[in-house]
């Protein structure tokens, strides 16, 4: 089976065809970074206003690229949630209007699935159960993965995300959007514990996470060094920053991993792209004899490739999604 699938959730517009659930025969992706980029943030309605202009070609060049046509597809599977309900609005009504047009079965697909199940684009996967650490610009969750279709949600951020709190101190920093790749790149050549920024542990044993506190910790580091007239050591307070978000991150998960008695993690989302995070995780992983998965950033960043894998499963296990569904801001998966 041929699997179209179109992700429009925040500020990419992708479309991908997948053979059978595992082949990628296309994975095309347009970024709005430079749109949102002077205000170092995502502006949701110039996100959906861009969706409207790419959303047909992206999704052409991903039939092109594969060598198919729309007559091959056997089904669709869009992001339905969560997200920006604008930028959702744009793929999921394209997708129901070929889904009509075309009698094609559509699947309403729930983004965080498609990050909890990246990992299958691999050739090396994990076996189920499974702990998913997924870190991005819009959320900051742990899941308990037991099979394709059957997650529960163990923690999930209180406040800011982790990728929100690498672009909020990069946009503090006077840093490009989007901020994790920039801070990354100054945290190489930076001590990583040159300042000692909290890290939020919350109460005991809870395996949410809360980064606004830190983002605040490094806004008052700055104002009190600039009060002093001090130069801002820029790579230092990234690579403390960046530091104090892995250590949390990697220490959560391995905390659920251990609560649950599950031994491999994976990690998805936008901030598994960053490499200290994966450097820090194998070393801990490996300590604790545990098993760690991470797949390619082009798999773990926002992509359309991971939303038709995740539909071709709960289209198997549950069907098509019907005409009359609606988009959702917040993640159904509890
Ligand atoms: O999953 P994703 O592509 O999409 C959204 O959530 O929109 O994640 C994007 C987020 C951004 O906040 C970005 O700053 C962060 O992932 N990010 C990183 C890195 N690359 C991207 N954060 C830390 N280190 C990186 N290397």
């Amino acid at each position: 089976m041929l699997i179209l699938g179109i992700e429009s959730s925040c500020d990419d517009t992708a479309a991908s065809v997948l053979a059978d659930g595992k082949e990628i025969l296309s994975n095309v992706l347009t970024s709005q970074d430079q749109i949102h980029s002077p205000f170092g943030g995502v502006v949701p309605e110039l996100a959906s206003r861009r969706h409207l202009e790419s959303i047909y070609p992206v999704v052409e060049q991903a039939l092109d690229e594969a060598r198919v046509s729309l007559g091959d597809i056997g089904l669709i599977a869009v992001t339905q949630g969560p997200g920006l309900i604008g930028s959702l609005l744009v793929g999921f009504s394209f997708a129901k209007a070929i889904s009509n047009v075309r009698s094609l079965p559509f699947r309403g697909v729930d983004h965080m699935a498609g990050h909890i199940l990246s990992i299958f684009l691999e050739q090396d996967t994990p076996a189920f159960p499974y702990i998913a650490l997924i870190a991005s610009g819009g959320t900051t969750s742990l899941y308990l993965a037991k099979s394709f279709t059957s997650f529960t949600l163990l923690g999930r951020t209180r406040d800011d995300a982790a990728g929100e709190a690498f672009d909020k101190v990069a946009k503090l920093l006077g840093l490009s959007y989007p901020g994790g790749p920039v801070v990354a790149k100054l945290a190489e050549t930076g001590e990583p514990h040159f300042i000692s920024f909290p890290r939020a542990w919350l109460e005991e044993d809870s395996l949410d996470f809360s980064f606004s506190g830190l983002k605040t910790a490094v806004l008052t580091y700055c104002n009190q060094a600039r009060q002093q007239s001090e130069l801002l050591q820029i790579s230092h307070i990234c690579a403390s920053f960046q530091e104090a978000v892995i250590e949390v991150l990697v220490e959560k998960a391995l905390k659920a991993a251990q609560i649950h008695g599950i031994s491999t993690v994976v990690v998805g989302g936008g901030v598994s792209a960053n490499s200290r995070l994966r450097q820090v995780m194998a070393l801990r992983c490996a300590k604790q004899n545990l098993q760690c998965f991470f797949p390619r950033p082009a798999y773990s960043t926002d992509n359309a490739a991971m939303i038709a894998l995740a539909g071709y499963h709960f289209f198997k296990e549950f069907g098509p999604s019907s005409l009359d569904e609606d988009v959702y801001s917040r993640s159904q998966l509890v």
